[in-house]
């Protein structure tokens, strides 16, 4: 590569900054949904953003069912109804009133449901890469979903991602044939705010672990770093939301997944 396409191909500071506020201030959104609809150039190009993700074997076992039609999304509504009754079963106590408080999907505000599905047969039966990590595939399709997910808080578009849905029966209601699997459910649409922190963690849920505590160096269990690396800057400790990036643990060996709700909810009463 020649020094003058090097340079051609530099982001500008702005261009940098500008991938980092996407990341740093995309959110889940399932509130604040505006009636104004999304045009189909910029639905377009989420789409094609979506679809330059990268994947296991250049597979692209993506496809992308757009849902406007209020009955279908009704059904998608009383599907999660029904899932969210049962998974509100699995909490009790201060933490059951807490789960029955949250808003987990908004389906029926938002102008756009989006379907997203992954042909695992997409390729034939020997896709480059994946003759390990089966599940590759579905990773593929994750990374398209994140695409457009960035892709649409740059457009001033909120995405709600609804898990809570018994993919089986939602298979039947969108159409989707037996032999493709239901990557992911979004709702989609302008919105009036994006929140500065997640809904979870401004709800008490959960928190957000500090980075350092998830860095091992060289092996798992060493979080021991240099001194010189708490003096660089930090992505997460640079933008707006301060807090993050700020812990400084050396040495955590048994990892962080003893994380529990319980204790975000005793640290915030
Ligand atoms: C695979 C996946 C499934 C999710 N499912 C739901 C869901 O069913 N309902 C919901 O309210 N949020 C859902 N979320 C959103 C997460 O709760 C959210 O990403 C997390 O709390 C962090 O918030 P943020 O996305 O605003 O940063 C899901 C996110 C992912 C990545």
């Amino acid at each position: 590569m020649t020094r003058r396409t090097a340079d051609a191909l530099k982001f500008s500071r702005s261009e940098r900054d500008a991938v980092y506020r996407a990341i740093f201030e995309r959110r889940d959104v399932r509130r604040n949904f505006l009636p104004r609809a999304i045009s189909e150039p910029v639905m377009m190009r989420l789409l094609t953003a979506a679809h330059h993700a990268g994947s296991v074997g250049f597979m692209q076992p993506w496809d992308f069912v757009v849902i406007r039609n209020a009955a279908t999304k009704r059904a998608v509504k009383q599907l999660f109804v029904e899932a969210n009754t049962e998974a509100a079963r699995r909490y009790t106590g201060l933490k059951g009133d807490l789960y029955r408080r949250l808003k987990l999907e908004g389906i029926e505000e938002a102008p756009i449901n989006l379907c997203v599905t992954c042909s695992r047969r997409r390729g034939g039966a020997d896709v480059l890469g994946r003759s390990t990590v089966r599940a590759t595939d579905l990773y593929s399709t994750c990374c398209a979903v994140q695409n457009l997910w960035l892709a649409a808080r740059a457009e001033g578009i909120g995405v709600g991602w609804v898990s809570i849905l018994d993919h089986h029966a939602l298979k039947r209601v969108v159409g989707v044939p037996k032999s493709v699997t239901i990557l992911a459910y979004l709702c989609l649409g302008y919105v009036s705010k994006f929140e500065t922190a997640p809904d979870l963690e401004m709800a008490g849920w959960r928190d957000r672990i500090p980075v350092n505590q998830l860095i091992h160096y060289d092996a798992w269990g060493s979080h021991a770093y240099e001194e010189e690396r708490d003096e660089h800057e930090n992505h997460e400790g640079v933008h707006q939301n301060g807090r993050r990036g700020k812990d400084k643990t050396r040495r955590r060996p048994t990892g962080v997944e003893g994380q529990s709700s319980s204790r975000s909810l005793r640290h915030r009463r």
